[in-house]
C-alpha cells in the first residue's frame, strides 16, 4: 500500500474533489501542497452538495486528518468561512483532524488589489484569475516580502512584516489612486486570527514524517491541473503554484520518494476557466449543450467553463511530467445528449505533425486539431456501478484513450454522487494494496 497522489491533468476541475472523497476511506491523512481558495471540489454529503476550497476533500470521512502545506497560500477568512460552513453541515472540525503549516504563506488584504492592478493592466491579455490574491501572494513568496502563518503568531514580527511591506506597497496603490492600508487596522485583523489558528498550526514536515513512520498512509490532493501548473502549463495563463508532482515535496516537506502511485483525473472532454489557449474548444451548440449537460460553471466564481472536445496530447503530456501510473475518468454521462463524440489525437502545426504538447502559448494557439471521431454508446452509463454494466460503446471510448495514452484506467465516475463510481479492483490493487477493500466506504 503506498501514497498515493491525485492530481488534475487537464485545466482543472476534472472531479479531483470527488474522486479524493472516494478514495479518502482507504488513507490515514489527506494533505493539499499547493495552491489556495481559488480551487472549488466538489463532493457530495448526503445528496448536499459541498465545494471545497482550502480544506482537503477528506474532511467529509471522520477521523481522517486533513494537513494544509507549507505550499499554499493561506486566506485565514476563506479558512474560517469554510469551517464554520462544515460545522454548519455537522462535520467535526477540530485541530485534531486539521494541520495547518506554519510556513504556509498568508494572503494579505492588498494581495487582491495587487491582483486588479495587474490584471487591468494586461487588458485584452489578461490572465483572468480568480481574483482571490493567489497570484500576488506567490509573487511575495518568491520576492521574499511574504507573511508566513508562523508570522501570525508572533505579534512584533508580525506588525514589523506588515510596514516593511505597506512602505513599498502603499506608494504604487497610491500611484494607481487607490487609498493606502493601514497598518495598525491589517495587524489588528491579522494578530486576531493568528490567535485563533494557533491550535491547527504545525511543522507539517515534522508532523507528516512521524505520521509515516507511524505506518499511516497519506492521500495528496493537488488543486488546479498539469496545465495551469506554472512551469508546464500554458504559461503566462496559468496558475502560480506548481500543481504536478513535483509540488508535493515542496509544498509538504517530504522526500519526493514519499509519492509511490500517482492517479491523474481527466474530463472524457475538456474544460477550462479564463483566458489561454484551448485547441480543442468548441464555441458552438456542441458546446453549449456540454456545458449545459455538464453544469460547466466554475465552482469557486461561478464563471461559464469554456468546453471542447477531449484533447489526447494534451493529456498524454500531463502523464509524461507527472509519471501517472492509473487513470480516473470523470463526466462520461455528459456526453451522452450528443450525436457523436470526437477525440483529438494530435496536431497540424504550420504542415508538420505534432504529436508532443507544445509548450509556447503562440504555437499552441495555431494548432489544427485532428480527430477520432466515436459513436455516442447506449444505453446511458449514468449512475452505473459495475463495470460489468458498460455498453461496448463506451469500452471502445474508454480502450481508445487508454492506448492513446498508454496508461489504464482505475476509476471511471458515473455521476456527482460518492456511490456513482465504477473502480476496476484490479488496478487499484496495484496501487492500493489490500487496502483497495476499503473503497466505497463511509
Ligand atoms: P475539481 O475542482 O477537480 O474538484 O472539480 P469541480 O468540483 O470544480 O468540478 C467537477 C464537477 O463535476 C462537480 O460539479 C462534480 O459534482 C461534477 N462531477 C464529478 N464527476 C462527475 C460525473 O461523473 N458525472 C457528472 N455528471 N458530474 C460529475
Ligand atoms: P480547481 O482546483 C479551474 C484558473 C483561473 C485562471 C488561472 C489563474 O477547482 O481545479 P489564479 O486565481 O489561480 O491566479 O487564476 O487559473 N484556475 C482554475 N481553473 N480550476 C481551478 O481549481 C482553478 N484555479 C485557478 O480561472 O485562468
Ligand atoms: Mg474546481
Amino acid at each position: 500500500m503506498s501514497n498515493l497522489l491525485v492530481l488534475g491533468t487537464q485545466w482543472g476541475d476534472e472531479g479531483k474533489g470527488k474522486v479524493v472523497d472516494f478514495l479518502a476511506p482507504a488513507f490515514d491523512l489527506i494533505a493539499r501542497y499547493q495552491g489556495g481558495h481559488n480551487a472549488g471540489h466538489t463532493v457530495y454529503l448526503s445528496g448536499k452538495k459541498v465545494v471545497l476550497h482550502l480544506i482537503p476533500s477528506g474532511i467529509l470521512h471522520p477521523g481522517k486528518i486533513c494537513v494544509i502545506g507549507n505550499g499554499l497560500v493561506f486566506s485565514p477568512q476563506a479558512f474560517f468561512k469554510e469551517l464554520s460552513d462544515l460545522r454548519g453541515l455537522g462535520v467535526k472540525v477540530d485541530e485534531k483532524r486539521l494541520v495547518l503549516s506554519r510556513a504556509a504563506q498568508v494572503i494579505m488584504p492588498y494581495h487582491p488589489l495587487m491582483e486588479k492592478i495587474s490584471e487591468s493592466a494586461r487588458g485584452q491579455k489578461m490572465i483572468g484569475t480568480t481574483c482571490r490574491g493567489i497570484g500576488p501572494c506567490y509573487e511575495d513568496k518568491i520576492a521574499r516580502w511574504g507573511i508566513r502563518v508562523g508570522d501570525l503568531l508572533e505579534p512584533a514580527v508580525l506588525r514589523e512584516k506588515i510596514e516593511d511591506n505597506l512602505r513599498i506597497k502603499n506608494k504604487i496603490f497610491e500611484a494607481f489612486g487607490f487609498p493606502p492600508f493601514s497598518t495598525e487596522e491589517i495587524y489588528r485583523e491579522y494578530a486576531d486570527y493568528g490567535e485563533k489558528l494557533a491550535p491547527f498550526v504545525q511543522d507539517v514536515s515534522v508532523f507528516l514524517h512521524q505520521q509515516i513512520k507511524a505506518g499511516k498512509k497519506i492521500l495528496f490532493e493537488g488543486a488546479q491541473g498539469a496545465l495551469l501548473d506554472v512551469d508546464f502549463g500554458t504559461y503566462p495563463y496559468v496558475t502560480s503554484s506548481s500543481c504536478t508532482a513535483g509540488g508535493v515535496s515542496t509544498g509538504l516537506g517530504l522526500s519526493p520518494k514519499q509519492v509511490q502511485a500517482v492517479l491523474g483525473i481527466t474530463k472524457v472532454y475538456t474544460t477550462r476557466v479564463g483566458s489561454g489557449p484551448f485547441p480543442t474548444e468548441l464555441k458552438d451548440e456542441t458546446g453549449a449543450t456540454i456545458a449545459r449537460k455538464g453544469d460547466e460553471f466554475g465552482a469557486t466564481t461561478g464563471r461559464p467553463r469554456r468546453c471542447g472536445w477531449f484533447d489526447a496530447v494534451a493529456v498524454r503530456y500531463a502523464c509524461r511530467i507527472n509519471g501517472v501510473d492509473v487513470l480516473a475518468l470523470t463526466k462520461p454521462d455528459v456526453l451522452e445528449e450528443l450525436r457523436e463524440i470526437k477525440a483529438c489525437f494530435r496536431y497540424r502545426y504550420k504542415g508538420s505533425v505534432l504529436t508532443d504538447f507544445p509548450s509556447d502559448p503562440w504555437i499552441l494557439e495555431k494548432v489544427e486539431p485532428e480527430y477520432r471521431t466515436f459513436p455516442v454508446w447506449s444505453p446511458s452509463i449514468h449512475r452505473l456501478k459495475n463495470f460489468e454494466e458498460l455498453p461496448s460503446g463506451f469500452l471502445d471510448y474508454l480502450h481508445w484513450i487508454e492506448d492513446t495514452l498508454e496508461v489504464k484506467v482505475a476509476l471511471i465516475s458515473t455521476g456527482v454522487g460518492r456511490e456513482d463510481m465504477i473502480y476496476l479492483k484490479d488496478e487499484m490493487k496495484k496501487i492500493l494494496g489490500e487496502k483497495a477493500e476499503f473503497l466505497g466506504r463511509e
